[in-house]
């Protein structure tokens, strides 16, 4: 089984959260079912000067306003195609925006390109690799399986992963022979989307089969409180809808021999972790008293992941004599709030504004608990390393928090089961009202242990998950070798 991956991050190639994360990791989960898997990215600069020793497997003369070639290369461990088209991705910034935190302008023919290239080669394109499965993840691929769908040829199967709904890549209608699209696509069973062009809901709706990232979050997302406008349409697909939670890779996250840390552990070791724990502060500059719960955030700083109701509950945080660490960048608003907090209080509370790996996973080593109070989370990443690596993680009930971590309650903490505290509603009393929780679990010694053993013994790997996907791509292989087009509107 063949398998082409498209996405516009891979870590540890291009990150700038989980989606990187997963895209990075699953082909080598997946190598254990069986499945090859090349993974199809934008050739960013930081991308292609990384590489050594590309092939080139494909070019036009011209992709949506410049040439572009298609690299074939061994890196990082993983099998790559890279999509070399410098009119598109030869620029400074990030992926998606410049260093003016501006989207690009032209991030409508960026990523149709990226779409268009993967179906290309799912079609058969490059000689001697021809996948039986062209999977998409996020609205920037989601193109792909309409250019399949509209342009004919060769049809492998197709899967389109949403990781966050809250991002529908939406633009405005003219582009529609821009990007390569036939008038008959605009339609409410193509690509249009109110009044525009949805790359998310194109794919959503063309693809074979949609997954997202937790079993409660593929739930949420039909209702119209969490929809965005696709509730309906996802609603319409059924059982062609499925949530396959993400998994860590437990070898980038693995407390006994991560270079970032002072000293390896792990749950028979628990005393080691105290290193970490002395790092932490002293790294951050936090006072030395190792009786105070240091609470642990690491994050983007934004609504969805509830940065604000951390900065509403600091008064208590500090009333309850805790210690706040975070590291973190996104909105300017919350990033000033933090480290005017942090200015006020420089001995208990310590923000770095950024992205820092090392610090990362000292936060996930160092902290007692880990802060995820999410308004919405598809699946979240942090709090399973937090779960690994011993630290409670502090969650709201959503999405796939609510499906990787158990809470402390009176009957979970009987049964040996729980794992964290799990609140809800995910307002400031919801949130203050877990935090006290969690300090008088923190006073209780012997539960800490017990549930803090229970949070390092769970299952957070891709195996389970892996074998979902393998099986879902034999599906949708039976469904293009049928020629069946699976889904049509009732
Ligand atoms: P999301 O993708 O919604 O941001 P996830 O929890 O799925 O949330 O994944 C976030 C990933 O990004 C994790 O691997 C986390 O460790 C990492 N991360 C987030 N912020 C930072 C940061 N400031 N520095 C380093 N890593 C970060
Ligand atoms: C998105 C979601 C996050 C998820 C990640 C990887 O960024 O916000 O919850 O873990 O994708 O699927």
């Amino acid at each position: 089984m063949r398998v082409l991956s498209v996405a516009s991050e891979c870590y540890p190639l291009v990150k700038t959260g989980g989606l990187a994360d997963v895209v990075g990791a699953l082909p080598a989960a997946l190598a254990a079912e069986g499945v090859e898997v090349r993974t199809l990215l934008p050739g960013y600069p930081g991308v292609v000067d990384a590489l050594h020793g590309t092939e080139v497997v494909q070019a036009e003369d011209d992709l949506f306003g410049g040439p572009a070639r298609l690299l074939a290369v061994r890196a990082a461990g993983l099998d790559l195609f890279v999509l070399d088209a410098p009119h598109l991705y030869a620029r400074p910034g990030g992926p998606y925006a410049g260093p003016d935190r501006r989207d690009w302008p032209d991030n409508a023919q960026r990523f149709a390109a990226l779409g268009w290239m993967a179906a290309s080669v799912g079609r058969g394109a490059v000689e001697g690799w021809a996948p039986d499965v062209v999977h998409a993840h996020d609205w920037q691929a989601g193109l792909m399986p309409a250019y399949l769908h509209y342009g004919g040829g060769r049809r492998p199967g197709t899967v389109l992963t949403v990781h966050n709904l809250a991002f529908g890549g939406w633009f405005p209608a003219d582009l529609l022979g821009a990007l390569r699209l036939p008038a008959h696509a605009f339609d409410i069973e193509g690509v249009e989307f109110y009044g525009g062009i949805g790359f998310l809901k194109a794919g959503l709706r063309l693809a074979d089969r949609v997954t997202t990232v937790s079993p409660t979050y593929a739930r949420e997302i039909t209702t119209p409180e969490e929809g965005y406008g696709l509730d309906g349409l996802l609603r319409a697909r059924g059982t062609d809808l499925r949530g396959i939670l993400n998994g860590l890779d437990t070898a980038v996250w693995d407390p006994t021999r991560d270079p970032h840390l002072p000293k390896p552990f792990d749950a028979a070791r628990m005393t080691a972790r105290e290193a970490s724990r002395a790092a932490l502060r002293h790294r951050m500059g936090l006072d030395d008293d190792p009786a105070a719960l240091v609470l642990g955030a690491v994050t983007r700083l934004t609504p969805q992941k509830g940065t604000d109701l951390i900065l509403a509950a600091l008064p208590a945080i500090l009333a309850a004599g805790m210690r706040l660490a975070v590291l973190g960048a996104g909105e300017a608003g919350l990033e000033d709030g933090l480290q005017r907090a942090a200015a006020e209080h420089p001995d208990r509370v310590a923000v770095r504004i950024g992205y820092d790996e090392a610090l990362a996973h000292l936060i996930q080593a160092g902290c007692d608990a880990l802060l995820v109070p999410s308004r919405f989370e598809p699946c979240g990443l942090t709090q399973m390393a937090a779960l690994r690596y011993g630290a409670l993680p502090v969650v709201s009930r959503v999405g796939g928090l609510t499906d990787t971590v158990i809470d402390a309650n009176e009957a979970a903490l009987a049964v040996g089961a729980a794992t964290g505290i799990v609140f809800a509603p995910v307002t400031p009393a919801g949130f203050e009202g877990a935090l006290a929780r969690l300090a008088a679990l923190w006073h209780d010694r012997d539960s800490w242990a017990r549930t803090q053993g229970n949070a390092m013994a769970a299952q957070v790997g891709w195996e389970a998950s892996a074998r979902r996907y393998a099986a879902l791509y034999r599906e949708v292989v039976a469904i293009s070798r049928s020629g069946l087009t699976v889904f049509t509107e009732t």
